[in-house]
């Protein structure tokens, strides 16, 4: 899919379709206004007729209008004007590509990014315009033996903006928006395969393959015998009820000065979870399979990356495993020694994303990092406390929380903040180990995070837990790639590139 951006005279677009919003009570945007005068008043004609009154969802489809050059007019309606936010318009978007991609046109002009939102400027609709239809246009089909392709799919959808002046940042937008989108949907194919697929060793090979791809980016892959060589009992603790070996993968992505300090990311790339000895319920168990979505976000936000060619030194770790029963298992009142040299109790073996994290965690000062954001399906309680609509964000660092706050607000990937209180810390307290990998009843995300913080004392940390973001169930069962938009947004920023 390709996203130009264009200015000019929108009655003399030579498009298949020019795509027009509609408010409410029949009120015609600024340039759908442009478009009547053209056509000698047929919109506003056609509106008095009462075949549309702008309500949210309405389209129609004209063809042939006299005074413009283009093939189709799409009119979409976009509810109140008064109303009109980046989420409304968002909805005008993926009606307008779905209906665009199931029809003849093949491509269009779309004038909806230079409508004014409520709650964001030029720059955040025109990216909004390419990540919304990249999303819309998204299609799982790996694993069908029958893909159902449109038979004239929508290959160039040219975003339309009044004002010249105002081009290069909507070049710069659509720019950003397109990187992200090919992030996401790394992160989305990969997050959406199976589990039989969609192993330790698949994920350490689709690193190799980026690694292949872009001379910047140095992949490395510890096997198990190299993990135990440095000490990383915890982690090879969950791996080992595993007949899947477990992998480490680091990608380094050198885009900054050579001496400055990378961000690390840190990924949970459980590729299964079925909760080892303490086994989860049988019901949706299959959803497991994205208990690696965290690791998933990590290449997609490193694609991105690669792509924009940021200029910022970036490190991506994501420590992969299955978490299955077997007679190899870890059980209940094991005890492992993590490779940060402190020893854990694990009181349920279903609580396995933090002990694959805290070797990684411990791995990650090797890199003298500025700051290490880990990112990952950690709590069910996470689901319970935010639902599907804020990943939870603890941080070690009161500012980077504020920073990776302000960019889910500016990605419209919203993370909410929890309390890391040295309060909570006792709940993980244990009479024969330094900890317990479960922290009891009450606050269970942030207990994981507590968890954690005792392997993250040597750096800035923040730790997002995306239970509740990273997929959908039901019948729009699928990956939703978030956190990406947010950590891309955040690191945009940090290389002063974001508007
Ligand atoms: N991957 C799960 C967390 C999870 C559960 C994410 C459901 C999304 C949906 C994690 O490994 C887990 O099992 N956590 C346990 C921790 C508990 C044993 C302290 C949980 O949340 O139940
Ligand atoms: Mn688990
Ligand atoms: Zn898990």
């Amino acid at each position: 899919m390709q996203y130009p951006v264009k200015s000019g005279d929108p009655g003399k677009q030579r498009t298949a379709c020019l795509v027009l919003g509609v408010f409410a009570r029949r009120q015609l945007s600024p340039l759908a206004k442009q478009i009547d005068q053209a056509c000698k008043g047929q919109l506003s004609k056609l509106l008095k007729r009462g075949d549309m009154d702008g309500e949210a969802g309405q389209q129609l489809m004209l063809y042939d209008l006299p005074g413009v050059l283009a093939e189709r007019v799409l009119l979409v309606g976009l509810g109140k004007a008064r109303e009109f936010g980046v989420k409304q318009y968002r909805q005008a978007i993926t009606g307008v590509v779905k209906t665009l991609d199931r029809g003849a046109a093949g491509e269009a002009v779309c004038a909806l990014a230079d409508l004014e939102l409520q709650d964001g400027d030029l720059y955040r609709s025109v990216r909004e315009a390419v990540m919304t239809a990249q999303e819309a246009l998204y299609r799982y089909d790996e694993t069908k033996s029958e893909v159902k392709k449109p038979r004239h799919p929508l290959k160039r959808l040219t975003l339309f903006i009044a004002d010249r002046r105002r081009l290069k940042t909507a070049q710069k937008a659509a720019m950003h928006g397109q990187a992200i989108a090919q992030g996401m949907n790394l992160t989305r194919d990969l997050a959406n395969l199976p589990d039989n697929i969609c192993t330790p060793s698949y994920l350490a090979e689709q690193a190799r393959k980026l690694g292949r791809k872009h001379d910047k980016l140095k992949v490395q892959v510890l096997d198990e015998p190299a993990m135990e060589k440095l000490g990383m009992g915890a982690l090879l603790s969950v791996s080992r009820g595993s007949r899947q070996p477990a992998r480490l993968i680091v990608m380094e992505y050198r885009g900054g000065k050579p001496n400055a300090k990378p961000v690390v990311l840190v990924g949970k790339g459980l590729t299964f979870d079925a909760g080892g000895i303490s086994i989860k319920p049988s019901a949706a168990m299959d959803e497991m399979k994205y208990d690696m979505c965290g690791g998933a976000s990590v290449f997609g936000t490193l694609r991105a990356c690669l792509e924009l060619e940021l200029p910022i030194n970036l490190v991506g770790v994501v420590p992969s495993s299955e978490n299955l029963p077997d007679g190899d298992a870890n059980k209940p009142g094991d005890i492992v020694t993590s490779l940060s040299g402190q020893t854990i109790e694990i009181l349920n073996t279903d609580a396995e994303g933090r002990l694959i994290l805290c070797d990684a965690l411990t791995y990650s000062e090797r890199f003298s990092p500025a700051l290490v954001i880990d990112i990952a399906t950690l709590t069910g309680a996470c689901i319970v406390a935010l639902g599907n609509q804020a990943s939870g964000l603890m941080s070690n660092h009161e500012p980077l929380a504020q920073e990776l706050l302000a960019a889910g607000r500016q990605s419209g990937d919203r993370a909410w903040q929890l309390p890391l209180w040295d309060d909570y810390q006792e709940q993980l307290d244990s009479n024969f180990a330094d900890m317990a990998n479960i922290g009891g009843k009450g606050a269970g995300t942030i207990t994981a995070a507590c968890f954690l913080s005792r392997y993250t004392k040597k750096f800035k940390w923040a730790h997002l837990d995306i239970a509740g973001t990273a997929w959908r169930s039901g019948k729009e069962k699928g990956a939703t790639a978030r956190p990406v938009p947010l950590l891309t947004q955040f690191l945009l920023k940090r290389c002063g590139q974001a508007d």
